[in-house]
């Protein structure tokens, strides 16, 4: 059921579904603004809790706003306590254009003081690709300090949604959406003209406390409806299903114009 809320004076519908909330924002701006908050929020109660607030960054364009967002905020945030790290990356250096790394390095990590031990990118220096996700996944069990078989669990996972359904580097009908033995793995696209990827796998994603999906545009309005109201999708973006926490989805007018609600 879809209701009116106000938020920050500003009119949006929300929609709640047991553990999962939908808001559909004007326009990008007004979504970033709540992602900002949301932000604040979920990293005070981590660092109540247990003294620090680890977060997940996605690439893409959808969350440069709230990055510079973010940024604007200087150092009233506490930057000291918090880790970043990447859901995923393309294999290219960190200067290239298409580094994910890069961006977030751009768009945020460079305007504020955030030690470079709290810093957390997917190292993309090794030979293959394959390298890169065995030493992220070494990165995270070191951070997290996982005993065997212990899973690992993000404060906040940010993510973005392709046209096609994907999210992170999890693309439609591939192996790796299976994969569940791994926190990071390597994905050659199908499209052998697109670079090669490190991802973080499902097991990571839905373990996290709180998930947020960013989406934004016309171009994201069908593929939304069908992750959104097509039961038993199996979409990747579908199949993002928090364990225990919550799911929040924000998207623009545009993203969520074709939706029944
Ligand atoms: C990436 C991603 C990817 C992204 C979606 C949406 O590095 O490209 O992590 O999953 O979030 O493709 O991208 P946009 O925000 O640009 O639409």
């Amino acid at each position: 059921m879809a209701h009116i809320v106000t938020i920050s004076g500003h009119d949006v519908i929300s929609v709640s579904h047991e553990n999962k909330e939908i808001l559909i924002f004007k326009n990008v701006e007004q979504l970033s603004d709540f992602a900002t908050e949301k932000w604040m929020n979920i990293s005070e109660k981590a660092i109540k809790d247990k003294g620090c607030f680890t977060v997940a960054l996605s690439g893409g364009k959808t969350p440069m706003t709230l990055y510079q967002k973010l940024a604007n905020l200087k150092n009233s945030l506490p930057w000291d306590k918090t880790h970043i790290f990447l859901v995923d990356e393309r294999f290219v250096p960190y200067e290239d254009k298409e580094s994910n790394y890069n961006m977030i390095n751009q768009t945020l990590l460079r305007h504020v003081k955030i030690p470079k031990e709290n810093i957390h990118p997917i190292s993309t220096k090794e030979d293959t690709p394959q390298a890169s996700a065995i030493k992220y996944e070494e990165d995270l069990i070191s951070y997290f300090k996982l005993s065997q078989g212990e899973s690992l669990k993000f404060d906040l996972i940010l993510l973005g949604i392709g046209e096609d359904g994907h999210t992170a580097s999890l693309f439609p009908d591939s192996p790796s959406l299976k994969e569940n033995k791994h926190l990071a793995i390597a994905i050659t696209p199908s499209d052998t003209s697109k670079k090669e990827r490190i991802t973080l796998t499902f097991s990571v994603i839905n373990n996290a406390d709180n998930i947020i999906f960013l989406a934004c545009g016309t171009n994201k309005a069908k593929i939304v409806k069908e992750v959104l109201e097509e039961e038993n999708s199996l979409l990747p973006a579908a199949i993002v299903k928090p364990k225990k926490g919550k799911l929040v989805f924000l998207m623009d007018e545009s993203a969520g114009s074709c939706l029944s609600i």
